[in-house]
């Protein structure tokens, strides 16, 4: 479940589609002629990574040989330095990447060899002088360098497959929403259901969508593995248009981008900001929920603390509205409260005994709120012993999300249950179940005006129902472009 959740699903289809896309998106006609010499960052520090960094890093340094840097790998380790230029066969830099003998990189009881192309392009680089390419400081750290470097490709015109939806969020007006893509976030009007907007990212997921009070976006989001990062954009900046649809390029366009507050290397999963918009809070893979103050604007964002406070994945989290209580889900079973003005955790709240999914807070932070892979929704005590008040089970698989609304005393969960429920805060006594979705439902949100709410699902499908009666307003795929086929097979 939780692959499916957080990583690419492995079909072969789509990776196949993705690859198509890339190579003729990447396709340089004068490069077909004359090989250019090996670039030691483009084309030797991905092997590298790919192949030796988990031992050759700055914590482990096997060998006594960190390979971070240009510098430290020709510094080597305790034989010194393993690369002669010009001279591969006399490397063990390379030498100890195809040998037969015994002793192998990576040793043979400890991973695959590299494979044979790759082998080759260390061989011509040492060839050619194990060069380090023009500009490049040798005292750059390599993984660093490879991400700022990375160039996130243009989202295909339309979708060869359908998007997941990890995040949506209403606009303001609540006419739109926003809706998570890949490597671009859509904007559909919700009357007509019609795309009107796209704003090209370069994160690959949004992860979680929140609008400050001045109406810019604030988006958490990644790409799996790789990189993740919380950047502020500026939906009403002029894009172009391409046929009824806007398109802005939040990738490059300084007016669409507004400000980047920070990035890390691996994906930011949600993403919380207090009703005033001064205090933002966003937490990921790296276990770490960073927090700014944002009271002189998001310009002056100040990162004013870094909370440590899981043992895993940080997968959910809340504020309370005075920007007091920041209240954490985790991949490691449990919800937590920390204390930011104090910044001491307050108490753990261990009841799921299960992935705890996502959190929520009442507004006043006298009550938290979690959801998880047991299938409960469980309110608690933020203080004291983080004693638990009530459960309540209702939804059929795991429970994804959990929102508060803004105007109404209402929570909103999402679930693998392919329903959205709505609950009573005080009782969780269970409102109305929302259908219309087709798949796990990883996301939920309500409009500005607390009247509406909406829910976003694995498959590309979004619904938009009214909270009073439970009314389907509408609901359309979320993916530019696609052709709603038979679901595709999934693993669980
Ligand atoms: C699974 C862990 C692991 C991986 C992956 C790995 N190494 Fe090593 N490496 C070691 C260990 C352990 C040693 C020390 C033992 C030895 O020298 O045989 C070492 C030693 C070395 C040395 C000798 C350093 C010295 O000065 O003694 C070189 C060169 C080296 N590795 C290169 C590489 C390269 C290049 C890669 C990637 C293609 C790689 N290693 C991948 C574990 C690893």
């Amino acid at each position: 479940m939780l692959r499916s959740r957080f990583t690419p699903r492995a079909s072969a289809a789509r990776v196949l589609v993705l690859v198509v896309v890339s190579v003729f998106g990447a396709a340089q006609p004068a490069s077909a002629q004359q090989p250019k010499p090996v670039s030691f960052i483009n084309d030797v520090a991905p092997i590298l990574k790919e192949n030796c960094l988990a031992c050759h890093d700055a914590k482990k340094k096997s060998g006594k040989y960190d390979m971070t840097t240009y510098d430290k790998i020709r510094a080597g380790g305790a034989n010194g330095d393993p690369v002669a230029p010009g001279k591969p066969d006399a490397s063990e830099f390379h030498a100890l990447i195809v040998t037969t003998e015994q002793r192998r990189m990576p040793p043979r009881d400890k991973g695959e060899a590299v494979p044979k192309d790759k082998a080759a392009v260390i061989e011509q680089w040492i060839k050619e002088g194990a060069k380090l390419d023009a500009g490049l400081d040798p005292k750059a750290d390599l993984v660093k360098e490879l991400r700022v470097r990375w160039k996130p490709p243009v989202p295909p015109k339309a979708y060869p497959f359908a998007t997941i939806v990890n995040a949506l969020a209403f606009t303001p007006d609540g006419k739109h929403l926003v809706v998570g893509g890949h490597h671009e976030l859509t904007v559909w009007e919700i009357a007509t259901g019609k795309l009107v907007k796209r704003v090209y990212t370069r994160a690959e997921r949004a992860y979680g969508l929140e609008f400050l009070p001045d109406g810019k976006l604030v988006v958490a989001g990644g790409r799996p593995g790789q990189e993740g990062d919380v950047r502020v954009y500026d939906l009403k900046a002029k894009g172009k248009t391409e046929g009824d649809v806007e398109v802005l390029d939040g990738v490059n366009d300084q007016a669409v981008l507004v400000k980047h507050l920070f990035d890390v290397e691996d994906s930011v999963l949600c993403l919380a900001i207090t009703p005033d918009g001064k205090t933002l809070a966003a937490g990921g893979c790296d276990r770490a929920v960073r927090v700014f103050d944002l009271s002189e604007g998001v310009d002056k964002a100040k990162l004013t603390q870094t909370v440590e406070n899981h043992a895993d994945w940080v997968l959910g989290c809340a504020l309370s509205a005075d920007g007091k209580y920041l209240v954490t889900a985790g991949r490691d079973k449990t919800a937590k409260v920390w204390d930011l003005k104090a910044k001491e955790s307050v108490v753990t709240f261990p009841e799921h005994q299960n992935i705890v999914y996502a959190v929520a807070v009442k507004a006043d932070g006298s009550a938290g709120f979690s959801v998880g892979a047991d299938k409960q929704v469980r309110t608690w005590k933020p203080n004291g012993e983080g004693k638990q008040v009530k459960n309540a089970g209702g939804h059929g698989d795991d429970v994804f999300k959990i929102v508060a609304n803004p105007k109404q005393p209402l929570l909103a969960t999402s679930s693998a249950d392919k329903t959205v429920r709505l609950w009573n805060p005080d009782t969780l006594a269970a409102g109305k179940s929302l259908a219309g979705l087709t798949d796990y439902v990883y996301t939920v949100a309500f409009s500005p005006d607390g009247e509406r709410v909406a829910g976003g699902s694995y498959d590309g499908s979004v619904a938009v129902w009214t909270v009073k009666d439970g009314a389907l307003v509408k609901a359309f795929n979320a993916s530019p472009g696609f052709v709603t086929k038979e679901p595709e097979q999934k693993k669980k």
